[in-house]
Order: C-alpha cells, then structure tokens, then sequence
C-alpha cells in the first residue's frame, strides 16, 4: 500500500510555528515515528509552499497511490485550483488539518477540497495525520 502525505504552505514551519495551536513536534520527527509504527505501507511525504507544486504532486501519485493525505493549509481555503485537482485524479484524498478549523475564523470554515474528498479530519494534532491513514487501513 503506498500512501503520500502532503503538506501545504507554512507547515515546513512545524515546531517554530505557534506551538499555542500547531504543537512543538516537526514534522520530519512526528513522519519518522509514523513511518516506524507503519512499517509495512510505503509512507511518502512531500511539502511546497507553493500551490502549483502541490497540484503537480496530486497529478503525478493521483493515479497510482491508494490514498493521499492532503493539509493544503491556507489554501485548503482559497485554492479552486487545488480543489479540481482532488476532484480529477483518481486516488482517495483525505482533508487533513492539526487545528479545528471550524472553532477558529469564519474564512478557516470554507474548503475547497472537502467536496472531493473522502473525508475530513480536523482538530487533533498531529494524531489527524495517523486517524486519516487509519481510514486507508
Ligand atoms: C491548518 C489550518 C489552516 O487554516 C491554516 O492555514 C494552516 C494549518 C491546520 O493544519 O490546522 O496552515 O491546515
């Protein structure tokens, strides 16, 4: 089974960013002992801060990964583009976000990848990464 994480804008930034809401693990840390506990699935990860980038990772693992775990970040919330992409390939997406979006700014509230995706997890650290691959399981 190989399933891809990917990361959207400011979470290379994970551990330095307010730790208050995002935790003081990084991401490369929190991936290792991830990839440890799921020894037998390929795990890949990928971060951009930059959209088209992302967009270009959705095409290239969209037709041959079992399941794609997706934090676009803020452009979760902006990107029409991102949320095409979801819609146009065919490996399952599953929404991911470390906050609960819905308890924070109206504008966090919208998703443009929601609609595509198999489901959404929000709101519980870095555990959303591990419930979301658990649903691949
Ligand atoms: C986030 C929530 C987004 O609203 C925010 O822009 C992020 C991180 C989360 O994981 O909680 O960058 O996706």
């Amino acid at each position: 089974m190989k399933i891809l994480i990917l990361n959207g804008p400011n979470l290379n930034l994970l551990g330095r960013r307010e730790p208050t809401i995002y935790g003081n693990l990084t991401f490369d840390e929190f991936f290792e002992s991830l990839k440890k506990k799921y020894a037998d699935i390929t795990l890949d990860y990928f971060q951009s801060n930059i959209e088209g980038e992302l967009i270009d990772k959705l095409h290239e693992v969209g037709f041959n990964y079992h399941g794609i775990i997706l934090n676009a970040g803020a452009y979760t919330h902006t990107s029409v583009a991102i949320g095409d992409a979801v819609k146009g390939i065919e490996t399952p997406v599953v929404e991911v976000h470390i906050s609960n979006v819905h308890a924070r700014e109206d504008f966090r509230h919208i998703s443009y990848i929601a609609p595509n995706a198999k489901g959404v997890i929000a709101g519980f650290g870095l555990q959303s990464y591990e419930l979301a691959l658990e649903s691949f399981l």
